[in-house]
């Protein structure tokens, strides 16, 4: 096998897209090494082992003087170009096209279909499901390209020009959710690239205890451990690169974890085999500094500063000399990307792992990620070749900020919210509430945070899948869709049927309040989420879904007629965090569940998370 430095391989130009690192990770998938490039890099300055390279998405309009270009002279260079989103449009741009805002902009599902033939759609077929997330659209070809792929609104969806082997897709192949994503890739990959394989996830495991060797030189690290997947992979790279002697575990006890979970994880974490780890209870500081906090970014950022003053307290007492220490944490490529980490990235959210605290001590070189570069999938794949038990390597994701990003908070003393007039909006339904609370969601690679559209309906999964998306692509007011679970007394929404379907559902009539006094972090709440969490965890347990699932977060937020305090269902299937669907969970699953919530005799009203990623993230702050 060649080593990294000198083997073939794609270059993607990262322009700031979510996916820029997904597109990577999909051709090493294939068996083929790729790597990212900044976009200002020079043609002649490109590595003599490029075969071909993909120009990313990203969150800017080419007719924006400011957005990022490439050196124009890529494309002379004779090597196949695949623009993908940002990148296609820019190719357009570059080659004298024209590119405009779209009419229509489409976040989330579309219909691809083919025109004509190409060696990019070998073996595709002509009608398909493509991931789109955009506004701005290629209105007119460049010189020599023809169109060969649209959508419902998207005209030039697919272009390409042969002769030079340029393509450019406004979807995202990359992405789980894009049906023939992956063979589209491979077909740039092997026919147009016509690259040989040259990579495979075991030289991964070798490569990256290099790396750690490298980085520590003679040092110890002190990895913050959270009991599930990341960073007990990464406890367990570095425990192989280093010995166990010079890697040290602290699990922070935040307050915000699942119901019984931070004893659970110490007797997990004993059962795998690590020995070196301590446990610190530090919920009281954690709770201290958020109270009365309510805005998302900033509880994302007391918790990350909470997490480094922790730590360093610890470190403290322990007498560990700092210039002898690094800092190790089980941080994977979605908690950089998502914190705008990269040149041109929007943030979408701050992760408890890049906080300011955290970002310098990166600058100074005190911190080493063993696998920041990975997604969970391929984390979990570590894992197993790590030999970690299955159980441990198969746990749903759970954010570092725990519960604390899934109580939503209100301060009374606020500014009363003018909710958007969405009146003359041409939405799919009519029976429809907005809610005055906000969510946090990605389109077009912006974060947005809007509110959601609480609907009521008992129409089927597909067919709700569509009203959500032409939902959110009609209007930016609106980035999440909830079906109403229950009316307090008369089950309704996707619940309901016969004789109940006789209530009148008319939303508008329903009460949706905030409370008249605060609503932040307190012990009662997050105890009150707690229990609530152990309902649904357990219910989809015993309902054998817990392995179909990807990850099922539930939210509370402080809206009401009674309680003031609802609750939100948001179980997603993905297979990365990226992009994501909501999960399709049977009827009489839910209602149980329902049922269970409505007995605490604390909730008001109950909601499912209809809408997939994007528009939506997976986690509502
Ligand atoms: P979103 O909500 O951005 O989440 O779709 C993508 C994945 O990341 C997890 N997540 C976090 N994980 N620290 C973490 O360790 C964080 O601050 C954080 N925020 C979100 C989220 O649960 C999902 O799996």
């Amino acid at each position: 096998m060649n080593t990294v430095k000198n083997m073939k391989h794609i270059a993607i130009f990262d322009f700031g897209s979510q996916y820029t690192h997904l597109i990577a990770r999909r051709i090493r998938e294939l068996g083929v090494l790729a790597k990212i490039y900044p976009t200002d890099i020079k043609a002649l300055k490109l590595p003599k082992d490029v075969i071909g390279i993909i120009l990313s998405g990203g969150p800017q309009s080419v007719y924006d003087k400011k957005s990022p270009r490439v050196d124009a002279k890529i494309f002379a260079l004779g090597l196949p170009i695949l623009g993908l989103c940002y990148g296609h449009q820019l190719m357009a741009h570059t080659l004298k096209g024209t590119v405009r805002p779209g009419k229509i902009k489409e976040y989330g599902r579309a219909k691809l279909t083919l025109q004509g033939t190409s060696p990019l759609f070998a073996k595709i077929k002509k009608s398909s499901t493509v991931w789109m997330s955009h506004g701005d659209s290629v209105s007119k070809l460049p010189k020599e390209f023809k169109t060969i792929g649209s959508t419902n609104d998207c005209a030039i969806a697919a272009m390409k020009d042969s002769a030079r082997d340029f393509y450019g897709l406004q979807f995202h192949p990359e992405v789980h959710h894009t049906d023939q994503g992956l063979k589209i890739l491979n077909n740039f990959v092997f026919a147009i690239c016509q690259a040989k394989k040259n990579w495979q996830i075991n030289n991964i495991i070798d490569e990256q205890i290099k790396k750690i060797k490298k980085q520590v030189k003679n040092k110890k690290v002190f990895l913050l451990v959270s009991g599930g997947v990341d960073s007990s992979v990464a406890f367990s790279l570095l425990t192989k690169a280093l010995g166990s002697k010079r890697v040290y575990g602290l699990y922070i006890d935040t307050g915000f974890m699942r119901l019984r979970e931070s004893s659970e994880i110490r007797k997990f974490m004993k059962q795998a085999g690590f020995t070196n780890l301590r446990a610190h209870d530090a919920s009281k500081i954690f709770y201290e500094r958020l109270k009365g906090v309510a805005d998302p970014e900033q509880k994302r950022k007391i918790i990350g500063q909470t997490f480094i003053d922790v730590k360093d307290v610890v470190a403290k007492k322990l007498n560990l000399d700092s210039l002898q220490w690094l800092l190790a944490q089980g941080t994977i490529y979605p908690d950089t990307i998502e914190t705008g980490a990269t040149k041109h990235a929007d943030t979408i959210k701050t992760h408890h792992n890049r906080v300011d605290a955290i970002q310098k001590l990166i600058k100074q070189g005190k911190v080493i990620e063993p696998i920041a570069d990975f997604y969970k999938d391929e984390v979990r794949k570590l894992g197993t070749l790590l030999g970690l038990p299955s159980k441990m390597v198969n746990r749903h994701p759970f954010p570092g900020p725990g519960l604390a990003i899934r109580i939503l908070c209100h301060n009374a003393t606020d500014e009363k919210q003018v909710l958007p007039d969405i009146s003359k909006v041409r939405l799919p339904i009519t029976n429809y509430h907005i809610l005055s609370i906000k969510s946090v969601g990605v389109q077009g690679d912006n974060r947005t945070y809007a509110h959601p559209l609480a609907i009521t309906s008992n129409k089927t999964w597909d067919a709700l899948d569509k009203i959500s998306s032409n939902i959110t692509n009609a209007t930016k007011e609106i980035n999440r869709v909830l079906v109403l679970l229950n009316r307090t007394r008369h089950p309704l929404g996707i619940l309901g049927a016969g004789s109940e379907r006789s209530v009148p559902a008319e939303l508008k009539d329903l009460v949706f309040n905030f409370p008249n006094e605060d609503r932040t972090l307190t012990l009662d709440r997050i105890k009150l989420l707690q229990k609530i969490d152990n309902i649904v965890m357990q219910e989809i347990q015993n309902a054998g879904l817990y392995d179909k699932i990807w990850q099922f977060p539930t939210v509370l937020i402080p809206i009401g007629c009674k309680h003031f305090e609802s609750v939100v269902l948001r179980p997603v299937t993905s297979k990365e965090a990226m992009t994501a669907s909501f999960a399709r969970i049977k009827r009489h699953i839910l209602k149980r569940i329902t049922q269970k919530i409505l007995n605490t005799g604390k909730i008001d009203y109950i909601f499912y998370d209809i809408t997939n990623k994007p528009p939506g993230t997976i986690e509502w702050e």
